[in-house]
This record gives structure tokens, sequence and C-alpha cells, in this order.
């Protein structure tokens, strides 16, 4: 029976690219430039590279490692694998986080990989060509998401239309599995990717001082901006919690999606150098590739303080209307629109797959669902859950979603999640499992950090956001009342959903404690 025997990655590259794939995403190309703005530049950089050390690297490993041990146990998602490494009821409702945090961020993530893939298409045709403005790339934006009708579309019907086409290859992609499926699309879609950035990186760079009437306007002001360090922000602790929190986001840590993919490595793959290559690449994709893109062509064109301010507009502002604006005053300006956004589009969808996948492991391994059909019944939750998010933009449905699911909800999962394996399977144990195959041992001190600084770290965050904001941000005191009703509306979502998730988890553990599957050599089901 196929039961007892999981898919695996096909090639050792294959592992490296897909890894890569699951953690480059929108947030390299579009959070991470408006994250770094926002926070001022240099300010940002010094927090980001320290939660990068003592938070990103040492949860890749511990990831990897839940994810390859329970992955050799038969589970590929969370509430399977925090069980077998301790046997206690209540490890399988705390692994509920790993498939709910993904889930909900792919409801979103899917439609803004839509609009790039539009844009992408608009770019080709020239469709935006001649909304020079960033206000009226803005205004074409707002008419494409039916923010607001206008001249440039009289209905919201081509960003559903491009919805639907997205969602269909992913659920496509996921119907053929994990090496004929994901592990084929990261084979072409990262380099490809990798290729046009660096592309786009360089043609950026040439842009020099484009407007000699305004010479401080150049790409070494935006450069400087982002690479000059501010030490006298370490201590705001607003600067630390958006750091912390896009390490987590852009490394895809904390969310069980690492865990999820590693669960498909064999029991001797290397877990040390394969976590130093993934982050690795993220990060160069992210602060090399990412830091030049957006930013400096921003500060270019529009100023520092223009830059600035197009990054307090929102996490699309820089992406979807200062670069469309530039485009337009360049040689060449529909190829390299094109390029942006298809390159947006590979990174997003070889991170949607991996967003989907720990909620098609759970369904395929929990309830023995074939995984065409599984995807079909994902695709399906998430096609519906995302109708008020298309529906409701501009009401903050999505903002509200991104909240719980982007920002709180993986530090609060990643929390659990070292205290399990740091505390209750044992650091001693943990730290054998993570050097088992490793091609080259991890430095000691990682033992350490590991086991005290990053738990401690995670506890500092939680307690200074329950100090800080959980009040206000319960009670929305900064959301406008007319949007109330609405973000009401995303919380019960989230929470249906969620007791959705623990009815499941209860339901697939006394199916199998009625009828214990065939015990595999691993010791497969429930162990
Ligand atoms: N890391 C992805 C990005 O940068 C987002 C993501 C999070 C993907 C979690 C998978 C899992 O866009």
């Amino acid at each position: 029976m196929e039961n007892n025997k999981r898919e695996e990655w096909g090639t050792k590259l294959g592992l490296v690219l897909v890894l890569a794939g699951n953690a480059i995403g929108l947030g390299n190309f579009l959070r991470f430039p408006v994250q770094a703005a926002e926070n001022g530049g240099g300010a940002f950089m010094l927090p980001y590279f320290i939660s990068l050390i003592f938070l990103g690297i040492p949860l890749m490993w511990v990831e990897l490692t839940i994810g390859r041990f329970g992955g050799n146990r038969g589970h590929g998602s969370m509430p399977g694998m925090f069980y077998s490494m301790w046997n206690n009821r209540w490890s399988k409702y705390i692994g509920i986080l790993g498939i709910f945090t993904p889930l909900i961020i792919v409801i979103y993530y899917t439609y803004i990989e839509s609009w790039t893939l539009a844009f992408s298409f608009f770019s080709l045709t020239g469709k935006y060509f001649g909304a020079e403005s960033r206000e009226s790339m803005g205004a074409f934006l707002k008419g494409f998401q039916g923010v607001q009708s206008n001249n440039y579309f009289s209905s919201i019907m081509p960003a559903i239309i491009f919805y639907l086409i997205t969602l269909a290859i992913n659920v496509y992609i996921l119907s053929k599995g994990v090496s004929k499926g994901i592990e084929r699309l990261a084979n072409i879609a990262m380099p490809l990717l990798l290729i046009m950035a660096t592309a786009l990186a360089i043609r950026v760079l040439a842009f020099g001082t484009p407007d000699p009437a305004n010479p401080e306007n150049n790409i070494t002001a935006g450069l400087g901006f982002i690479w000059n360090p501010d030490f006298s922000q370490l201590t705001n602790s607003t600067v630390w919690l958006a750091a912390s929190g896009q390490i987590f986001f852009t490394l895809s840590l904390g969310m069980g999606a690492i865990a999820t993919y590693a669960s498909y490595m064999k029991k001797d793959d290397d877990v040390a150098t394969t976590g130093i290559a993934t982050a690795g690449t993220n990060e160069f994709a992210e602060v090399v590739l990412g830091g030049t893109i957006a930013i400096p062509a921003a500060v270019a064109f529009f100023g520092l303080v223009g830059a600035q301010e197009i990054a307090k507009g929102g996490a699309f502002d820089l992406g979807f209307q200062s670069l469309p604006a530039i485009f337009q005053k360049i040689p060449l300006g529909q190829f390299f629109g094109f390029i942006w956004f298809l390159l947006l589009f590979f990174a997003a969808l070889t991170s949607s797959v991996a967003l989907t996948q720990p909620a098609m492991a759970f369904l395929q391994e929990e309830f023995r669902i074939p995984k065409e059909r599984a995807a079909i019944i994902v695709g399906l939750v998430i096609f519906i859950c995302s109708i008020p998010v298309v529906f409701f933009l501009k009401h903050g449905f999505l903002d509200e979603l991104d909240y719980w699911a982007g920002t709180f909800g993986p530090v609060l999962c990643a929390f659990l999640e070292t205290i399990i394996f740091v505390w209750l399977f044992g650091m001693a144990k943990g730290w054998e499992e993570i050097n088992r195959g490793a091609t080259t041992r991890i430095p000691k001190v990682f033992f350490y950090i590991i086991k005290y600084i990053t738990p401690a770290f995670l506890f500092t965050i939680l307690a200074t956001w329950f100090y800080q904001s959980a009040i206000d941000v319960l009670l929305m005191k900064n959301i406008d009342p007319s949007n109330r009703p609405y973000v009401w509306g995303a919380r019960l979502m989230m929470l249906a959903i969620f007791i959705g998730l623990a009815y499941l988890v209860r339901k697939s553990w006394r199916m199998k404690e009625q009828n214990p599957p065939h015990l595999s050599p691993e010791g497969g089901g429930l162990g």
C-alpha cells in the first residue's frame, strides 16, 4: 500500500531549490523594502541582522529538524510532528497553528499573487502606460482592485479572472504532488527568477542620477539610506518588532511551511548545511536583490522623502505604483515592467504552494485523501474564504488576516515550537537530531543559542506585544469605526477555520485509535 511510502524530493539540488522557492516570495521584493523604508532604512538593518542570527537561522534548523523527524514517522503537518516529539494530548492541538497560519496567509497571498500576473500582462500590452505619475498609477491599481471605479477599470472582473487563473495554476501544481509538481516548478522558476531579479537590479543601479536638475535624488542616496547603520534606533521596540517579524515572514518560519517541506527529506539528509543554504539564498534575494530594486529606484526618481512617503502608503505602493511609474520613464519600460511583475509572480507562486502544502499533507496523511482530491478541496476552501478578501479589500479585511497570521501567529507558533523542541523533546536529543547526517557540524555555540537565547528572544517579543499593543489591537483602537464590522468578520472567519481544524485533528486521531494503521518499520501512524 502507498500509505507507508511517503513522497520524497527527487534530488539534492531540487531540495535546495524548493526550500529557496518556499522562502523567496513577495516578502523579499515587496514587504522587505517597505518595512526597511518605514523603519528608517539603516536603523532597521541592525535589528534585522541580529534577528537573522538569533531567530532566523536557529529556527530554520529547528523547523527542518522537526519536519524531517515527523516525516520519517509519517507526518507532514505539525499536529502529527508535535505529537511524535511530545506524546501528550495537547501537542497535536498546538500543531494546528502549523496548518492554520499558512492557510490564512495563502487566502490573501494568492490574491496578491494574481495581481502580479495581471500586471505582467498589463506591462506587455502597455495597458498602464499613460498613467505616468504615481497618483495615476495609484488610481490604476485601485481601479483594478475594485476599490474605486474609474476610466482604467469599470469593474473588478479582470481582477477576478486573473485570480481564478492563479488559483487554478496552484491547484494544478499541488495535485501533481511533491516531486512532480512543486519540485519541477522550483527547478524552472527559481533560476529564472534569480536571473530576472539580477538583471533588474543591474538596470536600477544604472539609473545613476536620472534628473540632473535634482542631483540629490540618485541611486547612491537610495543605497546609503538602507546601508548606513543608525545605532540610535537600537532601543526602539517598534523597529525590533518589525525587523524580527520580517525575518519570520521572509524565511517562512513559525508557520509549518518549512517543516512540511522538510518532511519529504530522507532520514539522513543533511539539515545543517541545507538550512544555511536556504537562509543564505533567501537573504541574497532579499537584501541584495530586493534591497537594490524598489527603494533605490524610488529614491532616484522621487527623492528620499518621496520614497518614504510611498512606503508609508502601504505594502503595495512601492511595487505596484512607483515602479510602474518609473518604467514609463525609461527605455524598454514595457519589457522591464514585464520582468518585474513576472519575477514577482514566480516568487509568489513557489511560496503559495508552500503555504498550501501543510493543509495538503494533513488531508493526505491524516485522512488518506489522494493528492488530486486534496488539492481540489483545499483550493475550494481558499476560494470561498478569499471572497471577502476580494470584495472587502478597502475595509481592511486583508490587513486583519495579515496581522494575525503574518505578524503575530508565527511568533507564537515559533515560541511554542521551541518550547516543545528544547524542553519537552529535550535539547540533548534535539541537538543530536539536528546534526544527524550533517555534512558540516553546526558550531556548538548554537546549542546554547537555541536552548536559551532564541526562546528568551521570542518570549520578549510576545511580552512586549502584550504590554504595548494587545489591548488596543483586540479592541480595534486604531481601526476606523466604519471598518470594524468587517474586521470582526475577518476575526470570526479565522476563529471558524481554527475550530474546524481542531475538529478535524480530533476526528483523525479518534479514527486512528479505533483503526490503527499498519506500522511501517519507522513506526508510522500515531507514533
Ligand atoms: N517567505 C515567503 C515570502 O517571503 C512567504 C511565506 C511564508 C511562504 C510562509 C511560505 C510560508 O513571501
